[in-house]
């Protein structure tokens, strides 16, 4: 297959979302608008990129190459409409001899699917293709126009359209595909500005390349997946369709979502078969469940494994590197970080265990904490195979606890334990025979007096 291109615009200022970060620089599902539409087309097939950023938007151009490294980016120095910023990528396409399709960074919810289609109709030998969809309300659109065989033959802006183009529902997406870079050259040269805007639009190619005989098309999506976002009103609505869709791959992949409307994933999130999750969780980046564990209620889990069969919360928060091995069991309001607990290992009650190996089969009691951080720098806490940690224990580290020591209640450890030792660190316990009875006693008498 020839090398494909993907132009993808992400120059606009995104003024409608009121803030300092670029558009395509605010997250769906964990990761950037711009990272979707580069993941997408990579997912596609597409192996080749061109991100057009304005002037000042480096960060654009960065989070871009932090998904697709060998992407170029381009500066449209001005606004000057759809056509002049893929011109900005003129250095990327000019030379490609595979297609080049046009996306714009502010549709995250584009499906590699369509993309493909995309491709399959230049392959069966279209010369140019636009993503079409049905519009509900088709107001701001371009409409899409034919002639009398059903030909595309152009695309009109609303703000150029008759009001009988106005009656037209068929509408572009925006989203637009060439044969090659050299088809893409000869239609984009001639493209002017006279129109209501004052703007080079790109949709002229598409009446440039009908009247030059090209063989024009239309791939038609549901209006869902070309969503524009364009307010943080759109982000909500694109990161709950981002959603849905989700937790439908989670559920078609076998696990089981009790309440799936309140369970919000990463874009990365892996879950494997005969998992259960229960409401009320979410996944930050970089979460696997592996196949047959259960998250239990109001959990919130990042970077993270949980290994086969383990069984999280409810009202757990897994952080960053936590790893549970199969079977291994964290109850309700537990934190783990930076932690690996080896196969059975239990830490069912408010405990933090952060820094620290956790052997198998170890149990670590209600109200542990690893002390990890002295103020400066933050240290390991090894607990050994089988080790019991009594309940309201403080473990200093760094510190060793040996397989199959035991550390009774309320310790605060600070020395490594032996195996198979008995550590005991809390002040011992005195009881006065009778002690309570005379004091009660002696109040009774002062009263009656
Ligand atoms: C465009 C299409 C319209 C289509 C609609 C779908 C044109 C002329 N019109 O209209 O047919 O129905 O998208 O949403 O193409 N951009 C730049 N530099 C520019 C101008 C735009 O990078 O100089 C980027 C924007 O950031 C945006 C995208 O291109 O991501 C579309 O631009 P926009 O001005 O929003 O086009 P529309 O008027 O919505
Ligand atoms: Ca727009």
């Amino acid at each position: 297959m020839t090398q494909a291109l993907a132009v993808v615009l992400a120059a606009g200022k995104g003024t409608r979302m009121k803030s300092d970060l670029p558009k395509v620089l605010h997250r769906i599902a964990g990761t950037t608008m711009l990272a979707h539409v580069l993941r997408t087309a990579a997912a596609a097939g597409v192996s080749q990129a061109a991100i057009v950023v304005g002037p000042g938007m480096g960060d654009v151009g960065d989070a871009g190459l932090a998904v697709t490294p060998d992407a170029q980016v381009f500066v449209q120095e001005d606004q000057l409409g759809t056509a002049d910023a893929v011109k900005a990528a003129a250095g990327a396409y000019e030379t490609a001899k595979g297609p080049v399709l046009v996306l714009y960074g502010d549709t995250p919810l584009l499906r590699p699917e369509t993309v493909k289609a995309v491709l399959g109709e230049l392959e069966a030998g279209a010369d140019l293709v636009v993503i079409g969809f049905e519009a509900a309300d088709p107001t701001g659109y371009g409409r899409l126009l034919f002639d009398e065989k059903s030909r595309l033959s152009g695309i009109r802006e609303e703000k150029d359209a008759t009001p009988a183009e106005r009656a037209l529902t068929l509408c572009n997406s925006g989203i637009m595909a060439f044969r090659s870079g050299a088809t893409l050259s000869g239609l984009i040269g001639r493209i002017g500005n006279h129109n209501a805007k004052g703007e080079y639009y790109l949709t002229d190619a598409v009446a440039l390349a009908y009247q030059e005989g090209l063989q024009t098309r239309v791939a038609l999506s549901n209006g869902e997946e070309v969503l524009g976002v364009n307010s943080r009103t759109e982000l909500s609505v694109a990161e709950g369709l981002m959603q849905r869709r989700l937790r439908t791959t989670a559920m078609e992949q076998g696990a089981t979502l009790v309440a799936p409307e309140t369970v919000f994933f990463s874009f990365d999130t892996a879950v494997g078969r005969d998992v259960l999750i229960e409401p009320n969780v979410i996944f930050g980046l970089g979460v696997t469940v592996d196949d047959g564990a259960t998250i239990r209620a109001f959990c919130h889990l990042e970077k993270s494994r949980v290994g086969p069969g383990a069984v999280v919360g409810p009202f757990a928060r897994l952080r960053p590197g936590t790893e549970l091995a199969q079977g291994a069991r964290v109850g309700n309001f537990v934190e783990i970080k930076n932690a690996y607990l080896a196969e059975g290992a239990k830490v069912n009650h408010l405990t933090y265990i952060g820094d620290a190996t956790v052997g198998p089969k170890a149990n670590i009691g209600a109200g542990t904490i690893t002390c990890n951080y002295d103020g400066f720098a933050k240290h390991t806490t090894e607990i050994g195979a089988g080790a019991f940690v009594g309940s309201n224990s403080s473990l200093i580290a760094p510190v060793t606890i040996g397989d199959g020591a035991y550390i009774g209640s309320g310790s605060v450890i600070s020395k490594d334990v032996p195996s198979d030792a008995l550590a005991l660190s809390r002040a011992p316990q005195e009881s006065r025979e009778g002690w309570a009875a005379k004091v009660r006693q002696r109040r009774n008498r002062d009263k009656t007096k």
